[in-house]
């Protein structure tokens, strides 16, 4: 019998498995760098329709599934019957009839929600507006094979706007049990109900969540400094607003220079250089962007192994 559908539409949806999936992405990317492609899922599909752009999320998916035995299908939503006024709904209940999974990317995270409740087979969030699972699950692999899977006392300084990423990363550290610091402008605090939860999270595995408006004030002792763009896509009509906004939001030497010695540098990319991160961070050695990159690919196997029948079934 099929596995009862599981959708990914936020981080929190992987809880209480996170940890689990950290240790099976790591094995899982040690394995495949030894030339072990983990194919567990044969005869698998994943549809992903993306309304946006995408190099890493769309590679990745598609590599991951080609890894594990199973098949992708890239669907710009200009190319479906979606551009032209066919519903989410009714996308979501023809494309459950062919693959075991869809992987969407949206604009806004009501028709994530849409897509996820009209669907039978899973759906995974592949970024909306206001998450990014997949990005935060290689995120924390990153630093759980630099830290021995141990988050327990460390902690990530977020420095930027208060968007998907930084939503997704303050419920997923407080789920993993990772102190968080995020320093935003007022104007761009994360929405409160994800605080929220990430506070509930964050007081069941004994880690703590603070906002503060001072970059320097998070990064002070920091073991991970974090940070993402200052305009999303689909932010680029507040483009100089935002530009004048996050001035002083910058991961640069000066503010590495307060984290601790051992501090790793995170940026889920693309990155705009000169802005929110400079170039001599990007490149020097406290950097672990390449692989945090790469461990979208090992992040979203174990993401995709967990949602995946190990035998697909092809009756409706
Ligand atoms: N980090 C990330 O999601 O990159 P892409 O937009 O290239 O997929
Ligand atoms: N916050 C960024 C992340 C890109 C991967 C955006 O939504 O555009």
């Amino acid at each position: 019998m099929a596995p009862a559908k599981h959708d990914v539409v936020s981080i929190a949806d992987l809880a209480p498995a996170l940890p689990a999936i950290l240790a099976r992405a790591d094995a899982m990317k040690r394995a495949r760098h030894h030339g072990d492609l983990s194919r567990t899922r044969p005869g698998t599909n994943l549809a992903m329709i993306f309304e946006k752009a995408s190099t890493r999320t769309r590679t990745s998916f598609e590599v991951a599934m080609q890894d594990l035995g199973g098949h992708a299908l890239y669907m710009s939503s200009h190319d479906l019957q979606l551009g032209r006024g066919e519903t989410i709904g009714d996308t979501a209940r023809v494309l459950s009839r062919y693959v075991d999974a869809i992987a969407y990317r949206a604009y806004r995270s009501a028709d994530m929600r849409a897509l996820a409740d009209a669907a039978s087979v899973p759906v995974i969030n592949a970024l909306d507006d206001r998450e990014h699972p997949c990005q935060i699950v290689a995120d924390l692999l990153t630093l759980f094979e630099r830290w021995r899977g141990r988050f327990a006392g460390r902690s990530v300084a977020y420095i930027g706007d208060g968007n998907n990423v930084l939503n997704s990363l303050l419920l997923g550290a407080a789920i993993v049990g990772l102190n968080i610091v995020a320093a935003t402008p007022k104007a761009y605090r994360p929405p409160a109900d994800i605080v929220r939860a990430a506070e509930g999270w964050a007081k069941r595995t004994g880690s703590t969540v603070r906002l503060t408006e001072s970059p320097a004030e998070a990064a002070t002792g920091a073991d991970a400094l974090y940070t993402d763009v200052w305009v999303s896509m689909g932010d680029e009509g507040e483009k100089a607003a935002r530009e004048a906004a996050f001035q002083g939001y910058q991961v640069n030497a000066a503010l590495v220079a307060l984290a601790s010695p051992d501090v790793w540098v995170l940026h889920d990319l693309p990155a705009h250089r000169g802005q929110e991160i400079t170039d001599d961070v990007m490149d020097g050695p406290r950097a672990a962007i390449w692989d945090q990159a790469e461990n979208r690919l090992h992040a979203q196997k174990a993401i995709l192994e967990h949602l995946l029948p190990a035998t697909p079934s092809r009756g409706h």
